[in-house]
């Protein structure tokens, strides 16, 4: 019998990467495929990759620049290229680095399998690209970029209990900084019986937990004949499905964020109260350089909105550039005002990186240098953690739910007695991460866990006794 080919593939960015590598480990496993840990043990080796800073992209070049001789002693080594970068890049890839067989965009993702069964037999280099946002009328752009959901495979997440749900590709808001409107084409709403079935699969899989996705996914909005089903519907309709105990749903947009979705937050029990909505800057004048269609006036407004409908209960969180073109002194301390006076439950700080083929780049100076980037950040992310802190250390003595997802980082799974309690880490329902010691048998429930310490980014507990759970106050 033939031996089954291997793959090995590495996923980078965000978690629409992640939930397209899923798919097309998913899609190549139903073709026999086998998955390897290393390039070396690998016939096909996939890269899904970013292209939001130029970080992600030069990691890419580098990883693939280290499979050249690879490729030299095995020329029949499959190699593929696949995610924004592909989408972005297109064939200069081949230019970059020749040995690369296949260059597929996120939105041709389907085509995957038969691309490199026809790289395999007839050899060449092939590409699979959507059409770039000026190509052509609107209608065939967005055709050009397809969802690509086919298949569910609980075997293939790390915790099959916890499962992404993609709702919404694309995004029409066209911030001057980023990519994203380019390498993953317009926004569009995936239809609600379609996500609802799926949501209905993964529970019949055992999955507890779904993360809806989109790039601005409280802006969904999927129409049909009259009928227009919105962010707030969808989540009343995926409340009702047996078996799914939380929902969550990343990431916002502020100018979206309606007080019918805070209210079917606020109602809606499998609803986590976490939001992740990113401000950006703490500056209109930069808010305005980014075109990102809100000033900070309407953010605090969200902010008051988000307060009253879900009062302590919403945990939220944002994400910052630094050192956007032109950013002053003042303009960065803007930001660090904003992250004082929203306390947020965490940030994601990133300094800015000039992305070929945006507004920004066409049109203002990357003038900030590396240093004072660097410096902002670190400034930011030194308030941000206190505040992440002071926000933790508010639980101590209380007792959280948490859906247990596996050891944690620290645990030490080769020295342990065996069947031993180990470090076991979590989250509650506001995301907020919690590690513990118990038996790995816990793993995929939702058990209470006392805190009795707190750092920046981690609650510490134990495991609450039945005995001991009679006066429980959950906040999280
Ligand atoms: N440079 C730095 N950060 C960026 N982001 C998006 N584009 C860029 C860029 N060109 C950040 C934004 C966004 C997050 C996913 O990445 O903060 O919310
Ligand atoms: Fe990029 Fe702005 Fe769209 Fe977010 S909303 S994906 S930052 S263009």
């Amino acid at each position: 019998m033939k031996a089954p080919h291997r793959l090995y593939i590495e996923t980078v960015g965000c978690q629409m990467n992640m939930l397209d590598s899923e798919m097309v480990v998913a899609s190549l496993r139903q073709r026999g495929y086998e998955l390897a840990n290393s390039p070396g043990q690998a016939d096909t080796i996939l890269f899904n990759t970013c292209s939001v800073r130029e970080q992600a992209e030069n990691k890419t070049y580098s990883a693939l620049g280290r499979l050249k001789q690879e490729k030299q002693s095995n020329p029949d080594k499959i190699i593929g290229v696949m995610g924004c970068m592909a989408q972005k890049d297109q064939r200069m890839i081949f230019q970059k680095a020749p040995f690369v067989d296949l260059v597929v965009g996120p939105g041709q993702l389907q085509q995957i399998p038969d691309l490199i069964e026809k790289a395999r037999t007839e050899g060449g280099q092939h590409a699979a690209l959507s059409l770039g946002r000026r190509d052509g009328a609107v209608k065939d752009i967005k055709r050009s970029h397809e969802t690509y959901d086919p298949l569910r495979d609980p075997t293939m997440r790390p915790t099959p209990f916890q499962a992404f749900l993609r709702i919404q590709i694309g995004c029409d808001k066209f911030c001057t900084y980023c990519i994203v409107p380019m390498t993953r084409g317009p926004e569009q709403g995936r239809p609600p019986s379609q996500i609802l079935d799926e949501a209905k699969i993964l529970a019949d899989q055992g999955c507890k937990e779904i993360t809806l996705l989109g790039q601005t996914v409280n802006s969904y909005r999927f129409r049909d004949g009259d009928q227009t089903t919105r962010l707030a519907d969808l989540l009343n309709q995926l409340e009702s499905v047996d078996g799914i105990e939380r929902i969550k749903f990343v990431t916002n947009y502020p100018k979206d964020m309606t007080y019918d979705l805070l209210s079917a937050v606020r109602d809606l029990p499998k609803v986590s109260p976490y939001l992740h909505v990113p401000l950006q800057s703490g500056s209109d004048a930069v808010l305005k350089r980014m075109k990102r269609g809100y000033t900070v006036a309407d953010y605090r407004e969200m902010m008051q909105r988000i307060d009253e409908t879900l009062g302590e209960k919403a945990a939220i969180s944002s994400d910052f550039i630094v050192g956007f073109c032109g950013e002053t002194e003042d303009e960065f301390q803007a930001s660090v005002e904003m992250v004082k006076e929203c306390r947020f439950k965490n940030s994601f700080i990133f300094k800015y990186s000039e992305r070929p083929g945006t507004r920004a780049s066409d049109h203002l100076p990357d003038d900030i240098s590396f240093e004072v980037k660097k410096r902002r950040n670190n400034e930011l992310l030194a308030v941000q953690n206190q505040i992440s802190e002071d926000g933790n250390q508010a639980f101590l003595g209380r007792h959280v739910d948490v859906l247990v997802e596996g050891p944690s980082k620290k645990a030490d799974l080769d020295d342990r007695p065996s069947r031993g309690p180990i470090q076991l880490t979590g989250r509650t329902h506001c995301d907020r991460i919690v590690v513990f010691d118990g038996n790995e048998r816990l793993v995929g429930q939702t058990i209470p866990i006392g805190i009795y310490d707190a750092t920046a980014h981690t609650l510490i507990g134990t495991v609450v006794t039945q005995e001991a759970t009679g006066e429980i106050v959950s906040l999280a």
